[in-house]
């Protein structure tokens, strides 16, 4: 290693996701912060550790379930606004919308055979054959994405690790004192919009920071550790759903890394993710029989996502950076991002030239790579307005990975993601269930016989199944917005009006 591959890369870590999402060194330090955060909190209630005493569950064989698909009534309209109570039989329940993000579940993981819960959920309420990442389709632009509805360009999370030219500083998401500070999260994520709104919510884990600059932060928080079994997880989701009325939060948003760390350790086609995913399809079965133990399917709306997919780099065709820009590539002063590469040259670099010989050897390359600068990103990938987006941005495809001689292929992972959005091993998945699934499932059986348009062509799908065409994930903060029954609600980068036939 040369030292200014050291000034570029102080942290091993900072690899992105080669390793796991978050260093094992970061888990004491959250513990603690999470204590000197309990007297900050905004409209915090109470922040309830994983390690809490959990209320055992008791699964009962009562499955009394109503479809509304029977009912000729819209049944959104029966349950309007926020604050409308319905009853599961012994308690009121509010609108109740339950998040969960299975980092790095690639859309067509759902077909291997080994999700049969989640597809069991899903036919009983919806799937999307795919939910589009936004780029780069990497962990913490896109959870940020999820959580606000924007593109990194407008919520500033371009990276997992990028340099802020402006503040002169570098965002690392795996270092506490940087990822959470409030400043580099820009937009309202969903919890804040929500508790604007005087909705209780709970954060399980999901990426982001705690507090945003406003100083709106989730009623319940627990701080991200690595590691946490998924039953950890499930009792802690139902001790939430099962709190007293006054305390119980009405949005709760949960994170399960696994599936994510398994695809990168031993690639997509692994057994370990095999085995991961029948472990992360046996939580999406539990989840939904402690819900229908408490008689809670027509009350909580139940939405699974990922973030991204996972594409096999077990055998990638290495692109030499250094070979490319010779003597420039010392130069090279800051390197955001990963397998992506953002590049901010030193100011006693040639920078015309250095894009000139990036350029010619992209052509050269026919395809392999795309050197990008503000002027020529695609329109598509909404990575231009920002400072935080380095100038030049080299992006490889699918298959290809830019190293330089002295890496080569050190330390590289056998599954990775950040490439091309439009790329279907990028692609995420979406799983719902609950109210709001009965309501799209009713309106496209109306459809269907109107249009004849029965759901052709995609292969894993019974024809009970309501299967959405792939839509961005910048629409999911409406989404649940909408079924919160929130009007007050952030601009997005989500069309107003996409939603608007579910409801
Ligand atoms: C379940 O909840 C529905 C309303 O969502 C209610 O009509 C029904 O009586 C409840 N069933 C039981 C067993 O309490
Ligand atoms: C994992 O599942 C996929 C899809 O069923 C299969 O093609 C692949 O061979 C499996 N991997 C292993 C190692 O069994
Ligand atoms: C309604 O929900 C509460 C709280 O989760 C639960 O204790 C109760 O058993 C549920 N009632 C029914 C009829 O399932
Ligand atoms: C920078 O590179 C360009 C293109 O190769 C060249 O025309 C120009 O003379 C160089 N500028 C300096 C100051 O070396
Ligand atoms: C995304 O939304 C933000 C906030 O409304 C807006 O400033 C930005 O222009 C939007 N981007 C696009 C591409 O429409
Ligand atoms: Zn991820």
């Amino acid at each position: 290693m040369t030292s200014s591959d050291v000034a570029r890369k102080p942290y091993d870590s900072d690899r992105e996701e080669t390793k796991g999402l978050l260093s094992e060194d970061i888990h004491e330090e959250s513990w603690k912060a999470d204590e000197e955060l309990e007297d900050r909190g905004w409209p915090r209630k109470r922040i309830v550790g994983v390690a809490a005493a959990f209320i055992g569950l008791l699964i009962t064989g009562v499955f009394a379930r109503t479809f509304l698909l029977d009912s000729p009534t819209h049944p959104n309209l029966l349950f309007h606004g926020h604050d409308v109570l319905r009853s599961n039989g012994t308690h009121d329940f509010k609108r109740t919308v339950l998040i969960v993000s299975i980092d790095g579940l690639r859309a067509d993981y759902l077909d291997r055979g080994l999700t049969p819960h989640l597809l069991d959920i899903s036919k009983q309420g919806l799937r999307a054959k795919a939910l589009v990442p936004i780029f780069p389709t990497l962990t913490f632009p896109n959870h940020w994405a999820l959580m606000t509805g924007l593109y990194a360009e407008s919520h500033g999370i371009v990276g997992n690790n990028f340099w802020d030219p402006k503040t002169r500083s570098e965002f690392h998401y795996n270092q506490i004192k940087s990822a959470w500070e409030p400043s580099w999260w820009l937009g309202e994520p969903m919890w804040e919009t929500a508790g604007k709104s005087g909705i209780i919510t709970a954060n399980l884990m999901w990426p982001g920071p705690p507090k945003t600059t406003s100083g709106a932060a989730a009623s319940y928080f627990v701080p991200w550790k690595d590691k946490v079994p998924l039953k950890e997880k499930l009792d802690q989701l139902i001790a939430w759903i099962d709190l007293p009325f006054d305390e119980r939060p009405q949005l709760l948003m949960a994170y399960e890394p696994s599936l994510d760390q398994a695809g990168h350790k031993a690639g997509p086609m692994s057994a370990l993710v095999n085995k991961t995913l029948t472990q992360v399809d046996v939580f999406a079965k539990d989840l939904h029989t402690a819900l229908v133990a408490r008689n809670l399917t027509e009350i909580v709306d139940v939405v699974f996502v990922s973030d991204h997919g996972m594409t096999d780099t077990s055998h990638p065709e290495l692109i030499y950076m250094d070979d490319i820009l010779g003597n420039e590539y010392d130069k090279i002063e800051h390197e955001d991002g990963w397998p992506a590469m953002g590049l901010r040259f030193s100011a006693d670099a040639n920078v015309t030239h250095c894009l000139e010989l990036l350029h010619a050897a992209a052509a050269a390359s026919s395809g392999k790579f795309h050197v990008f600068t503000h002027e020529t990103m695609p329109t598509r990938f909404h990575f231009t307005q920002h400072e935080r987006i380095a100038p030049i941005y080299v992006v490889p495809q699918i298959g290809y990975v830019l190293t330089s001689e002295a890496e080569g292929d050190v330390g590289m992972s056998k599954g990775n993601h950040g490439y091309d959005n439009t790329a279907a091993e990028m692609h995420a998945m979406f799983v719902a269930h609950g109210p709001f699934s009965q309501v799209v499932k009713l309106l496209h059986s109306q459809r269907r016989s109107l249009l004849t348009r029965p759901n052709k062509g995609w292969h894993s799908t019974s024809d009970d199944t309501y299967v959405m065409d792939p839509f961005e994930n910048v629409q999911v903060y409406s989404l649940v917005m909408r079924l919160l029954g929130v009007d007050a609600v952030a601009p997005t980068n989500g069309s107003a009006a996409f939603w608007d036939k579910y409801f």
